[in-house]
């Protein structure tokens, strides 16, 4: 989680997280590096055995080669490791611009029962979703700013709280951000609050009627924690079909 800053380092409106029963789904992705294998980027359990991630996250990659891990607020201590049977890359996937940056993965068995899933959002709560302004957590084991170049991730889970954003309001070029695209960052005191590097495939979260909805998956950004290019998220109501499709779930719950 980013928080790139001019002025100190310290983070306003995000932190660590320090019980992971409060974010039971969060998840990671584990890549066969050598002979050990290494911590990836972020990924959100959705029921049964499946989990969302980014596609840009699991492109090229072996799926023998990959492991789900979660159930600690820890990087080191995540007690529950399951193997990643199959990946569903999206298959509008675009590795040029981005488009379509979402993948679920299976894997080999339904992690135990205190791991509940997070909500998908379904159509009827497209208004609920993504209005300029609204609140959203994102959660992530990534960097804390674009320096620290070997420092891959953090040791703890961190959470961070932004706002929906208008395009209009930031600098992207209006092309590149799609309708299957959203924005969000904050700034408060000085300090621009961001996902960055590791945050990928992770979940942007927001509270809908009492439950955690998965509204966005980290997806990119120029650079991490500039006022004027927010993270870019894909937008997971976007894909509702597609993950029902896949997972065999019914049309408004995750079963
Ligand atoms: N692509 C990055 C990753 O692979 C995530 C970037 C998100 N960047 C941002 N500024 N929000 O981890």
């Amino acid at each position: 989680m980013n928080t790139m800053i001019k002025i100190c380092k310290r983070i306003v409106g995000g932190g660590m997280v320090d019980n992971i029963d409060k974010y039971p789904f969060m998840a990671t992705l584990w890549y066969l590096d050598g002979s050990e294998f290494s911590f990836k980027s972020g990924a959100v359990y959705i029921g049964k055995k499946f989990f969302l991630t980014a596609a840009h996250c699991v492109k090229d990659r072996d799926p023998e080669r990959t492991l789900i891990r979660m159930g600690s607020c820890r990087i080191n201590g995540l007690p529950e490791t399951m193997r990643v049977v199959r990946v569903y890359k999206h298959p509008q996937f675009n590795t040029s611009n981005l488009r379509n940056d979402i993948a679920i993965v299976e894997v080999d068995k339904e992690p135990s029962d205190k791991y509940f899933p997070v909500r998908l959002p379904c159509n009827h709560l497209v208004n609920h979703c993504y209005n300029v302004g609204d609140k959203v957590i994102v959660l992530g084991f990534g960097k804390e700013n674009t320096r620290n170049g070997s420092q891959q991730h953090l040791e703890n889970l961190k959470e961070v709280q932004l706002r929906i954003r208008r395009l209009s309001d930031t600098r992207y070029n209006r092309r590149i951000i799609t309708q299957d695209m959203f924005l969000a960052g904050n700034y408060e005191n000085g300090i621009v609050m961001d996902a960055c590097t590791g945050d990928s495939g992770g979940p942007c979260i927001k509270l809908i009627k009492g439950n955690w909805v998965v509204v966005g998956i980290v997806s990119w950004g120029n650079g991490c924690g500039k006022i004027q290019y927010p993270g870019v998220y894909t937008k997971v109501l976007s894909y509702n079909t597609w993950i029902r499709q896949i997972c065999g779930f019914s049309p408004c719950t995750n079963h």
